[in-house]
């Protein structure tokens, strides 16, 4: 059967590329009384993937339906209301939702007023939206990562006249305040300081999905971290593509990323950290920031992709090893001791041994205490998507492989170093593997466990490290 696809907005990934010069405006979120309540008696259940951005945006979603009178479930069956929160950074991420949709057929077959959305980064692209449309067509609603705050309406249309729900715009919309969040945490919170990305490194979809950079502004960044710290909160993590661009889109003020930190660290919340950041957005103003500001953690996630300048060069990062590896000196000689994490692609078109050595070099020279690594993925509509690419898939496995044990080694090190030190731990609940201990983080985001009882629960304590492992320390609470 052919679909008259013609009435719905769907996105445009060449639209979405397009920068616009306007400023973007900020709006209030306002909801109309009479969707207050349409959601009395029915359950939510919000499925995220991806990275902290999404998650900050499930928490969002999850806000909004409360708002509107659902409850949350984690019960499919119980569910009026299901969202797939989608990622699309990888194929491998794509794939799972596409297994989970299907999954969902039978569900929406038993019951055919479930109203079944997809939301996030995947459904800013053209692609998955026709496949959605034509294939999965007990998928009800599809919205973007630019109209979060338009759902109550989505919803209520869904509801009342049984129609698919179209709504993706390839551009960012206005920045909306005031939108009600359920957090996932009663001690640890995300709080957006922009959105967006205008790096456009050449594997990576995000600049697409997300739109042009835009910086909250400074007021309703400080009256978030108020009210989080009046309710008890006791760690936010800034969240941003790149962090280290925030404020460069206001045209009144130079004020940056650094001038935040420093406002920031006055509010009073025990611990604030921040992903990510842009090596080559990195400026002395935020390592002086972090140095001098006592709730700004000794911890930074700087991903530098690959220890090769060419493919660095047509990744399009604007840095090269040596410029990467002397910042990194500079952050030290600043932050004595600081935990430096960091993000590595293998496998990019036309990535030679030569290029992956590099790779390895600079890994060891960098001390890195953890990476996030990947094995490159071509998103259609990414220049890097039409590179040639004839690496065998065996060898970037196998460097990968090389990779991960290196990087292990930085971890173990990375431990090695609070070896009977005495460190203040977040403690955030049971540990996953160990019910009998609790489990948290310290300053420097090394895992800790403990035994203890669960009053300690939600509190910063003192630990002395008495075990170092690779993945995690164990201590003993001091009294
Ligand atoms: N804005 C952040 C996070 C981007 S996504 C940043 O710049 O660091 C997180 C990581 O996913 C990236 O750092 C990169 O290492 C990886 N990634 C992005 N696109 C990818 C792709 N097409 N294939 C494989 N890994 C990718
Ligand atoms: Fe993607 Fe690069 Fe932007 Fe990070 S900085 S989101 S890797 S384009
Ligand atoms: Fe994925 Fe979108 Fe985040 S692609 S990593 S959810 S910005």
């Amino acid at each position: 059967m052919d679909i008259d696809v013609s009435k719905y907005f769907k996105p445009n990934l060449n639209e979405a590329r397009k920068r616009s010069r306007k400023d973007v405006p900020h709006d209030q979120f306002h909801l109309d009384e009479q969707l207050k309540t349409i959601g009395h008696g029915k359950k939510y259940l919000i499925d995220t993937y991806g990275c902290q951005a999404n998650e900050a945006d499930g928490e969002t979603m999850a806000g909004i339906l409360s708002l509107m009178g659902f409850e949350k479930t984690n019960q499919e069956k119980e569910a009026s209301v299901i969202i797939i929160n989608t990622c699309a950074i990888r194929e491998n991420a794509e794939n799972r939702v596409w297994g989970e949709l299907g999954r969902l057929k039978a569900l929406k077959r038993d019951n055919p007023d479930l109203i079944l959305g997809v939301s996030g980064c995947m459904a800013q692209e053209e692609n998955v939206v026709n496949r959605i449309l034509k294939k999965f067509q007990h998928v009800d609603l599809v919205f973007g990562t630019h109209n979060i705050d338009q759902l109550p309406q989505y919803i209520q249309t869904a509801m009342f006249s049984k129609e698919r729900v179209i709504e993706v715009f390839s551009q960012e919309g206005n920045i909306v305040e005031n939108l009600p969040k359920n957090r996932n945490h009663t001690k640890k919170a995300w709080v957006n300081i922009m959105f967006g990305c205008d790096e456009f490194c050449t594997y990576c979809i995000v600049p697409y999905t997300r739109g042009k950079e835009r910086s909250r502004l400074r007021e309703d960044i400080i009256e978030e971290l108020t009210e989080l710290k009046s309710l008890g909160y006791l760690e936010v993590t800034l969240l941003g593509q790149n962090v280290n661009a925030y404020g460069k889109d206001f045209k009144t003020n130079d004020y940056t990323f650094g001038d935040l930190l420093r406002d920031l660290d006055t509010v009073g919340i025990p611990r604030i950290r921040f992903t990510t950041s842009h090596p080559h957005d990195l400026d002395l103003k935020t390592m002086e920031a972090i140095r001098d500001c006592d709730s700004i953690m000794p911890f930074f996630h700087l991903p530098v992709q690959s220890g090769s300048s060419s493919v660095l060069k047509k990744m399009n990062r604007h840095y090269t090893k040596e410029t990467y590896l002397d910042k990194l000196k500079q952050l030290r000689e600043i932050v004595p001791g600081i935990s430096v994490t960091t993000d590595i692609i293998v496998g990019f078109p036309g990535e030679t041994d030569e290029d992956f050595l590099d790779t390895l070099d600079l890994v060891e020279k960098a001390k890195f205490e953890g990476a996030f690594t990947f094995i490159y993925s071509p998103r259609e509509g990414t220049p890097a998507a039409k590179f040639k690419d004839d690496l065998d898939p065996q060898v970037k496995k196998e460097r990968l492989y090389k990779l991960n044990e290196l990087v292990n080694q930085g971890y173990l090190e990375g431990n090695q170093r609070f070896q009977d030190e005495v460190v203040e731990v977040l403690v955030d609940g049971p540990s996953k593997n160990n019910p009998e201990i609790l489990a948290g983080y310290t300053p420097h985001q090394k895992l800790v466990n403990f035994k203890a009882p669960e009053t300690y629960i939600g509190k910063i304590v003192k630990v002395k490290i008495k075990e170092v492992k690779t993945w995690y320390m164990m201590g003993e609470i001091v009294q």
